[in-house]
Formats: C-alpha cells, structure tokens, sequence
C-alpha cells in the first residue's frame, strides 16, 4: 500500500524522508517522491521505480534543503505508475501526498473544479485543487481542511504542506492508517510507526475524520468540526532492530525463524501469576455470554480463523464460524442472537476486515480485536484488543503471525472453557522446540523444493480437517511469493473435479498430522499418485510412513497446524529463491491492504 512520512523540525528534513521511506518500502510501491520547503518554494522530486532512483535524483536528500517536507511511497491504484501519476502533488499553494481511495472523486472534479489543468491521472491530485480552491474563496487552511472532509468520499490518510504556512504540516485521516511522531524539537507523521521509529518511540493516534496542525514544537488535533481534542500519547515499544534484517538475506527467512521465540512471547505474555495461559477475565466472560462467535479476517489471517473456529468449537464447546471478510459485508449471514466478533488482522488496518468491523460496530454487537500492530485502526477501536506480540513483520508473506494468531486462538479457547485438560504452555513450548527443530533443516527443504517444485506451473496442497485449513495457508504462501499456481483442497475433494487436473509429475503435497483421518489422506495420495502425481507427504511422527519426506515430531493434534505449516514456509522460500523472485516485496502485493 501507499506509504506516508512527514518531518518538522531543526534538521535537514529530506533525511529523514527518505529512512522514513525505505521503512516503508514493504509495503509495496511503485514510485516514490518528497517536496520540501526552501527559501519560499518548494522542492519537489518524484521518480518512478525503486526508492533508490529517489535517492540518486535527489543526491541522497541533498538537493533537497530545508526543515520541513512530506515524502511518499504510491502502489498504483488510479492511473499507472509515472513521475505525473508519483506523490507529492502540488496546487498553486500546496504540497499534498495521500494514500486511500477519494471514490466520489468524479463528482469532485465535476462540481468543484471544471477547468483545472490536471497534470496527473489520480484521485489524489483532485484533493490538492480543491483545498486550493475553498482557500482561494476565502477560507483560511484549517476551515478548508474541514469543509474537504466534509466534501470527500472515501478513505484518505493525506499529509499538506502550505507555502504560506511553512512551518507547519498538516495530517488528515478516514480509513487510511496515519500517525503522529512526537520528537524533541521536531514532530513527524506517518503511515505506521516503522517509518518513524529511528526517530522517536511516542505516538499520537489520529482516529478516523480527525485532523492535525503540526509544527516543530506543537501538535494539536482537532475533529472534522474543528474541535480541539486532547490525546496522550502512546510509547511503542517495536525495537527498530526488530525492523532491520540482520544477517538475514530476506525478512521471510528470519521471520520464519522467529517463530519458536514468538511462541515462547506469547506464552510469557499471557501467563497468569499462578502459571496458567489465560485471556483477559472480561474478555473471556464476553465470550461466555455469546450463543455463537463469528471470526472475520482476510488472507492468511482468514485460515487462521478456520483454525480458531475448530479451536472454539472442539476446546471452548462454543459455536463459532469463519468469514472472510469481503464476504461477510457482501453476503452477512443470519446472525445468532447473542453473537459475539473477533477479527483478526496482522496489520490491524486491511480495509475489507475494517468495512466488516464498521458494519458490526454500527450494528452494536461486541468486537476483539486480534492484531500485530498496537495503535492500529482495529487495535483502537475495538471493544477488546489482543496483541499478537510477534514483532514487527516486513515480509508481504505472513509467517510469524500466522502462527501467533493461532497459538492465541488456542489460548483463548482455553481460557474460555477453563480448560485443564491440554496442559496448554506445556504443548506450546513443545511446538515452539518442534519449529526449532524444523528450522535447522533448510537444507533438506532447499533440495525439496528443487526436486519438487523447479520449473514447475502448478501444485497442489491437500488435507482433511485441520490439515485441510494448513493445506489452504500453505497454497497461498507458495503461490503469493513463487507466482507458482498452487490450490489447496480438501484431499476428500479431489475425486469430485480437481484430480482432472493432476498429470504426470504433477506436485502434490500432502499434509497428515490428524490421527483420525491418516488413512483417508493416505488413500487420496494413491489416486493422484496412480494419475502421475509426484507427492510429498508431511506426516506427525506418531502417523508417519517411511516414504513421508518430511516428518515433524509430535505436538497435540490441536497444535499440528502450528508446526506442519512451516515446511511450507521453507518450500515456499526456496521455491521463490531458485526462480529469482522479490521475496519479501512480491509483485502486485501489499503488505498492508488498506483500500477494499
Ligand atoms: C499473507 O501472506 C498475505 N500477505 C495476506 O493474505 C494477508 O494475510 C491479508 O492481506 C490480511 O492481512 P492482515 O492480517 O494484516 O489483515
């Protein structure tokens, strides 16, 4: 998604725009730009491209003087990526940089600004021409900032400049994720707290139809009526470390290998005095009163709610089902009477998950919140907010998430039923140790993947049950990273369609970690095998086969999807490796998807 950063202060400010930038840069972009202010004009410099043919025009910044100036990142969305189409965008008074959708920006241009020489094919530049134009009627800035947000349809996260103004910047929010840095003798904005972080740990959240009047000492928040609000600041408590690679060569790599020290957080994290795994009292109480739980979430988070239904089902013996969550808003369900909603999302800002959250907040009913990101959308509005600790994940590919929101789903399922008969930290330290274990075998998953999946087109996962769910999250990986069209089916599934389309050599892998199924799946691998298929099979020790080529010691069945998901992860990464593909930024993904 687009990225936003933005600096007041004593500094150089093209500096800091540009680090704030590559912080940025996982997000996915496609041309980059920065505008200063300096001896009463600005400096403006946008390319197309990699962040470092930014940095090349501008010198590394130092083309660009002065102390105060807005940078972004563009994942293109309306008009291709171009030097006219890059933010920032300038009116005659303005310096203006956005990210979101203006969707009535049609009717904008029509009634507000027939005539207008528009130099770029976005919506965004729309915005800057129309608070040139409520200024040019006599409005001063901060009454044209509310009468945009009164005009404007659509999500927008936008940072301004005004020449006539030049020590101040102005943050502007609905939908889009922005953020205030608060520093010593400089202030910043932002589109999540990683852009700022080298800089400053102490945030101002911005919420949704608020704005900001911000300047090197002072930063004052109004809402879209101009009335002042007083905020404290947060801390975050990210370790910028946590944000760099390291010895790594690709965050995917060391983010795979942070999930038995994720894990092993979570555990801490949510250990009661007296030792046990437990949820917030309240929260679980909430859970308790409602007759069914809807869980709704998008992507990788979606199959982690699959999971989580079957968690509260089988270990809390509640009701509950999985949505995604374009669907959910597209086609809701009838709803129990005393429903209760989790939603979960890594990012905490992905805009189908947040439409579906407004519905249901609208609606009245309760919500958790299950996120990465403190200081999110979701983690603030939301009823309950439960952290996955995981750290901060750059990588388009979620890993360590994916396997901190299913050891929290089943520490809240435990919590829920009082559950004593999983010893629950005693299990989750035993998956945490069995992920390590998986972890120094890379080797044999690097010379898997070229026997496996080299030159190859397409590939299917199967499983039954939880590993069905596995067999899901695993096929998204390989195909969202290695562009290697890959399905994951219900191995039962197979015989009623998809087995016409496995030929000789054809990839299958199989996923077995569930007692009570292990020979169905076993039998479904013969009818791709008699078909030509090549399989791989991923087996629990306890059920394994001597022609298994990967088997993962014993952890509780409930557990296996923790466990028998990351040789996906390493296939996933070699695969993408030997064909030369951009790891941790793929093409056409973002890791935030803050527009529907
Ligand atoms: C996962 O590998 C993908 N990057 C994507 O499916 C992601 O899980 C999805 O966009 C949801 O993101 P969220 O968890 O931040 O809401």
């Amino acid at each position: 998604m687009c990225g936003i950063v933005g600096y007041v202060g004593e500094e150089n400010a093209s500096a800091h725009l540009l680090a704030g930038l590559s912080k940025l840069e996982y997000r996915g972009y496609d041309s980059a730009g920065i505008v200063t202010y300096f001896e009463n004009s600005f400096q403006l410099f946008k390319t197309i491209g990699k962040l470092e043919n930014l940095i090349k025009e501008t010198d590394d910044g130092k083309l660009a003087g002065g102390s105060i100036g807005i940078g972004h990142t563009r994942w293109a969305t309306h008009g291709k990526p171009s030097r006219e189409n890059a933010h920032p965008h300038l009116g005659h008074r303005f310096a203006l940089v956005h990210n979101g959708i203006i969707e009535n920006e049609a009717e904008i241009k029509k009634k507000y600004l027939k005539g207008i020489d528009f130099k770029s094919k976005t919506d965004s530049e729309k915005v800057v021409w129309l608070l040139e134009k409520f200024v040019s009627e006599g409005e001063d800035v901060v009454s044209a900032i509310k009468h945009i947000m009164a005009e404007l349809e659509g999500s927008y996260a936008l940072g301004i400049m005004d020449l006539l103004n030049p020590d101040t910047l102005y943050a502007v929010k609905n939908k889009s994720p922005l953020l205030i840095g608060k520093g010593e003798g400089f202030n910043m904005l932002g589109s999540d707290m990683g852009a700022m972080l080298e800089k400053t740990n102490k945030f101002f959240e911005i919420a949704d139809k608020e704005f900001a009047v911000i300047t090197k000492d002072k930063i004052k928040i109004f809402t879209s009526y101009g009335k002042e609000i007083k905020k404290e600041p947060f801390e975050a408590h990210l370790d910028p470390e946590d944000i760099q690679k390291g010895a790594y060569p690709h965050y995917m790599l060391k983010e795979i290998e942070e999930q038995p020290s994720v894990i092993r957080r979570i555990i801490k994290e949510y250990s009661m005095p007296d030792g046990t795994l437990k949820i917030n009292e309240k929260i679980c109480n909430d859970i308790k009163k409602a007759d069914k739980i809807y869980i709704i979430a998008c992507g990788t988070s979606y199959h982690a709610a699959l999971v989580g239904r079957v968690y509260f089902e089988k270990i809390a013996g509640k009701a509950a089902d999985a949505f995604i969550a374009s669907e959910f808003k597209t086609n809701m369900p009838r709803l129990s009477k005393k429903p209760i909603f989790i939603f979960i999302s890594q990012s905490g800002e992905t805009a189908d998950m947040r439409a579906a959250f407004v519905n249901i907040k609208e609606m009245g009913y309760k919500s958790i919140a299950l996120t990465n990101t403190p200081g999110s959308t979701l983690y603030r509005e939301a009823d309950h907010a439960l952290l996955l600790y995981a750290g901060a994940e750059i990588a388009v590919a979620s890993t360590k998430a994916y396997t901190a929101q299913l050891a929290l789903l089943s520490i809240m399922a435990a919590s829920v039923k009082n559950l004593i008969a999983i010893n629950l930290k005693r299990e989750l330290s035993l998956a945490a140790n069995v992920i390590e274990g998986l972890c120094l075998e890379k080797e044999k998953y690097k010379l898997l993947a070229q026997e496996y999946l080299l030159e190859k087109d397409h590939c299917f996962y199967i499983g039954r049950g939880l590993d069905y769910y596995s067999s899901l999250e695993a096929s998204l990986k390989l195909k969202e990273i290695s562009y290697i069209h890959t399905e994951g089916f219900p191995a039962g599934e197979l015989k009623h369609g998809p087995i016409a389309l496995i030929e000789k050599g054809t990839p299958v892998i199989a996923i077995i970690t569930q007692e009570n199924i292990n020979l169905n799946t076993r039998s479904n691998i013969k009818e791709v095998k008699s078909r030509g298929a090549k399989v791989l099979s991923v087996s629990l020790k306890g059920i394994s086969s001597h022609k298994d080529s990967i088997v993962i010691d014993d952890v509780h069945e409930f557990l296996s999807p923790l466990v028998s998901i990351v040789p996906a992860h390493f296939l996933t990464y070699y695969a993408a490796l030997q064909k030369g593909c951009d790891i941790d930024k793929p093409r056409n993904l973002a890791k935030s998807v803050t527009v529907e």
